[in-house]
């Protein structure tokens, strides 16, 4: 390593051991390790013009060093070089400072202007006066934080045509719209964009505005950045503006240690699907990229197949005084993730959680008649190893003609009532097969599954539902292996004929 990126490695250390967890949330200050930094600068691609580079959320200045380390070490031959750096953490200056005047020593015509400035509020108002600059280069680990939709941050952001809910996807916004045309931007940011309805016009405004050059994951969030308490999952993208879309590069690494790097390049519609409208970024797995675990049987929506999904209508803390622990004359069943083990239901349960909901006026609204439902936990946790856990609600499980499901779950239903049988089998494969997983993880980062991502997976048809179904039925214990043996049997057209 360079003496330079040694030095600034070691205040990085420093920082992240000595400045307080406070500190750190307040300004949602986590520096980039070295390694990552000198990864992100290495994806640029050579360039012998003039530079005008954008650092906002500057920290000690990591990312820009990496990047002017990076062209220095090649030679890049450009007549000048600008820097704009942007922090509003006053403790941070001194270091940027010396670490900017540090590199002046390497070039003939570099220039840097350091702005203890709040990014989206100065560069905001200079942009709607049009008095912004325009930038080459961006390179960014922005700070992350939710903002309010009366905060003045998301105000800010309307001025650049975005309006979005935290403050790494206002930064993004906000350097995109100072992007020269043709310009380019690598950041480090959390995966959660790539879902969720909030995150849809951040996603719409990346789209319109730019084409997706390169997305890399890493394996183990941890590893990225050990020494700081960082839950979110990263990736790191690069962009550039108003150039037409092309294959994606998809990159995969273990941590920072990017010597293991995975590439591939993927058709855009892999990524983005043309028919979502949600406009989903789905991120190809390390197991995709590695396993040639595909079936090539079509694929329909789920809305195709005449199911739907719902979150059960039972909030238990606004059903409080209808809730009772155990089941009476009164009552029907209330079905809640303990309720499910081993794909299968177990009601009633000795638990902390509640069995039953009264049986009255209002309530009745909640319930559905007895039937075949399959119901997917809404919440998983890190250690589980699979996000999407199905289990099946048979009619013979429940002894009454109408039960209820907690809001903790997702439920699969026909028009709010059972499925047929065979469908529902059919689902159980599906839903838990490691295919679909893995294609939801693509998309998701969250150990959260809302009924919006389950819509928006791909399903074999409604006949090779049953298809699975009809296999699934002929075995008692299901397991992880089952699922995907059945599944791969009826799905994968191609080995299905080869067989006959
Ligand atoms: C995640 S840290 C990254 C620092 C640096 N870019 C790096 O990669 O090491 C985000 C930085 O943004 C700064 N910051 C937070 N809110 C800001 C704002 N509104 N305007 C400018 N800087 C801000 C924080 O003080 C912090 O140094």
């Amino acid at each position: 390593m360079l003496a330079v990126a040694e030095k600034i490695e070691t205040e990085r250390k420093i920082h992240a051991i000595e400045t307080s967890e406070l500190h750190k949330k307040n300004f949602g200050q986590y520096f980039t390790p070295y390694a990552i930094a000198e990864f992100m600068a290495s994806l640029f691609p050579v360039s012998n013009n003039d530079l005008n580079i954008l650092d906002p959320g500057t920290g000690i200045g990591i990312l820009s060093c990496a990047l002017l380390n990076r062209i220095k070490k090649e030679n890049w031959n450009n007549p000048s070089i600008k820097l704009s750096a942007y922090d509003i953490d006053t403790e941070v200056l001194e270091n940027l400072t010396q670490n900017l005047i540090e590199q002046k020593k390497n070039f003939t015509d570099f220039d840097f202007k350091i702005h203890n400035a709040d990014f989206l509020e100065k560069t905001s108002f200079e942009y709607s006066f049009g008095k912004n600059e325009e930038f080459t280069h961006v390179i960014m680990n922005p700070p992350y934080k939710k903002i309010l939709s009366k905060s003045s941050a998301r105000e800010f952001c309307r001025y650049f045509g975005l309006e979005t809910v935290n403050l790494y996807s206002a930064f993004m916004g906000a350097a995109i719209a100072q992007l020269k045309e043709k310009g380019y931007l690598v950041a480090i940011i959390p995966r959660s964009f790539c879902n969720g309805l909030y995150y849809k016009p951040f996603r719409e405004f990346i789209l319109k505005n730019c084409s997706i050059k390169q997305i890399h994951l890493f394996e183990s969030r941890k590893d990225a950045f050990k020494d700081e308490s960082v839950l979110q999952e990263n990736i790191i993208i690069l962009l550039q503006k108003g150039t037409s879309q092309r294959d994606v590069k998809i990159s995969y690494s273990n941590g920072a240690d990017f010597e293991s790097l995975i590439e591939k390049y993927y058709d855009f519609r892999e990524i983005v699907n043309p028919f979502d409208k949600e406009k989903y970024i789905n991120i190809p797995l390390p197991s995709c990229l590695l396993s040639d675990d595909f079936f090539d049987c079509q694929f329909v929506s789920l809305k195709e197949t005449g199911i739907s999904v719902s979150t059960g209508a039972v909030v238990d803390f606004r059903a409080k005084s209808f809730i009772r622990k155990n089941p009476d004359e009164n009552t029907v069943p209330l079905l809640y993730p303990v309720h499910f083990k081993n794909y299968r239901t177990n009601w009633p349960k000795e638990s902390k959680k509640p069995n039953a909901i009264l049986l009255t006026e209002e309530t009745k609204t909640m319930l559905v008649p007895t039937g075949n439902y399959v119901t997917v936990k809404r919440f998983s946790t890190k250690e589980e190893k699979k996000r999407i856990v199905a289990s099946l609600v048979s009619d013979g499980d429940i002894n009454a003609s109408n039960f209820a499901f907690e809001n903790h779950l997702n439920v699969f239903h026909s028009d709010k009532k059972g499925i047929q049988k065979e469908l529902a089998f059919g689902l159980i494969v599906w839903l838990n097969s490691t295919f679909l997983d893995n294609q939801f993880r693509k998309f998701s980062g969250h150990t959260q599954v809302n009924a919006t991502d389950l819509r928006n997976l791909p399903f074999p048809s409604k006949e090779k539902l049953i298809e699975l179904g009809k296999k699934l039925e002929k075995y008692d214990g299901w397991n992880q292996e089952l699922f995907d043996s059945i599944a791969r049997e009826c799905l994968n057209e191609k080995s299905a004929a080869a067989n006959f």
